[in-house]
């Protein structure tokens, strides 16, 4: 490529991001070209019913991958690789499952590979954690990665809807797919979060590596009851480095109203990531829409013309673990008789789970309690709930939702 000529870009996939990147380009061109001195111009765009691989592969510079899953995705893009192209995605579940594989190819054949907008959207937390951050030992990346999860707890907060209802909602609002499991299940927030674990810590992490919770079981009422704690839902992705091993988490989370993560509503994500060198930083800001996408793929275009390459190469190997403190909220449905009270505060106080505050509320013949705890391992807390869900006096099962303190 000489400093003169165009910079040839191909897409693959003319969806909602595609169809949207390929519009920016012919708007953008003049600035993309002022910012880098290269000018984009479009080389060809591959669908389904359109185009040809490997015509576009022979005549582009660059290869944007905008077509989603794995296959064909992840040939295309290690075709582009080892061809010697510069590669953008978008493509989450490709960087997660594939990372090591394309990593290794884009390093071999000293080529870019940016994925930008395959976390949170248009927020620039890739590029935070790998590129104005790459030699600060980050403690805790976590955040809302998810943005159809946030839009469905914060209409079920704000209007007492049902869970069904506020994703009918969602999805008739385009924030939710026909099929949302992998959004409401937790699995689309795992995938961002093995990769941002991976940047933040500098080692390999596998999707098997991520557990993960999602909101299908949230009742109106946790909600309800919630706000009288002060809490407010969010689908959390947690990722934290504790004594040379890490741990992965995607599960539903109270958090106190001062936590900064609290007022991030509808389908905004946000992303925080911590170390004793820099306290925090926060970003928020739109998780998906075609536009927005779009924006953070001609960014990572720019990139590769300013010609900084982060280096993808795992500096250690932190094992995994579960062994893991929360606070938690805790919800029983009981037989309102004396001693129920004290025969739970003996099963909590048995397996050093302490409360921190609880709420009765009589139902006729039955009560509810709803309490909060103090931090305790989780492992403690599991075996409680168990003892719990076993005792003659309970109404259903406990329900039981990660809680995080107030914001220190
Ligand atoms: N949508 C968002 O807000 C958003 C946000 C962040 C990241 N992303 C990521 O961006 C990527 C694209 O998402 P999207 O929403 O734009 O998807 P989309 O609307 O479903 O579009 C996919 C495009 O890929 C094409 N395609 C599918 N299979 C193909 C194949 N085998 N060969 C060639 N082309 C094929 C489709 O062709 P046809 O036109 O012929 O159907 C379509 O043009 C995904 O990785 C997604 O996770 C999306």
């Amino acid at each position: 490529m000489s400093a003169a000529e165009p910079v040839r870009i191909g897409v693959l996939g003319r969806g909602t991001v595609g169809a949207a990147f390929e519009e920016m380009i012919g708007e953008r061109a003049a600035a993309v070209e002022a910012a880098t001195g290269r000018r984009p111009d479009l080389s060809g765009v591959l669908t389904t019913s359109e185009g040809d691989f490997d015509e576009i592969l022979a005549g582009s510079d660059i290869v944007v991958e905008l077509i989603g899953g794995t296959d064909p995705a992840r040939d295309y893009v290690l075709r582009a690789l080892s061809d010697g192209k510069h590669v953008v995605t978008a493509n989450k579940q490709l960087v997660a499952q594939h990372g090591d594989e394309l990593f290794a190819a884009a390093r071999e054949a000293g080529v870019q590979l940016r994925f930008e907008a395959a976390v949170a959207g248009v927020i620039p937390v890739i590029r935070v954690i790998q590129e104005s951050l790459p030699a600060v030992e980050l403690t805790r990346v976590f955040g809302i990665v998810n943005g159809t999860t946030n839009y469905i707890l914060t209409e079920m907060a704000r209007t007492g809807a049902s869970y069904e209802d506020a994703l009918g909602q969602a999805q008739e609002l385009g924030y939710a797919e026909a099929d949302p499991s992998d959004d409401v299940g937790g699995a689309d927030a795992a995938a961002k979060m093995a990769i941002l674990a991976r940047l933040a810590f500098h080692t390999p992490v596998r999707l098997e590596d991520v557990t993960f919770e999602g909101i299908e079981a949230i009742a109106p009422d946790d909600l309800e009851y919630a706000k009288q704690f002060g809490l407010s839902l969010k689908l959390l992705g947690v990722a934290e480095r504790h004594d040379g091993e890490i741990s992965v988490r995607v599960f539903p989370c109270f958090l106190y109203s001062g936590h900064p993560l609290a007022p991030v509503s509808g389908p905004f994500n946000a992303v925080m990531v911590e170390s004793p060198s820099i306290t925090e930083i926060t970003m928020s800001g739109p998780g998906a829409g075609g536009t927005e996408t779009a924006a953070a793929v001609l960014g990572d275009v720019v990139s590769i013309l300013a010609g900084d390459a982060p280096v993808h190469e795992p500096r250690e190997e932190l094992a995994v673990t579960r062994d893991l403190t929360s606070a938690f909220y805790l919800h029983l449905e009981v037989a309102d008789r004396p001693g129920v009270l004290a025969t739970v505060a003996d099963v909590l106080g048995r397996n050093e789970v302490s409360v921190r505050s609880v709420v009765q509320w009589g139902l006729g013949e039955d009560a509810r309690l709803v309490m909060v705890m103090h931090d305790c391992r989780e492992a403690n807390f599991d075996a409680a709930l168990e003892e719990l869900g076993g005792l003659d006096f309970m109404r259903s099962q406990p329900r039981a939702i990660r809680v995080i303190e107030e914001f220190a």
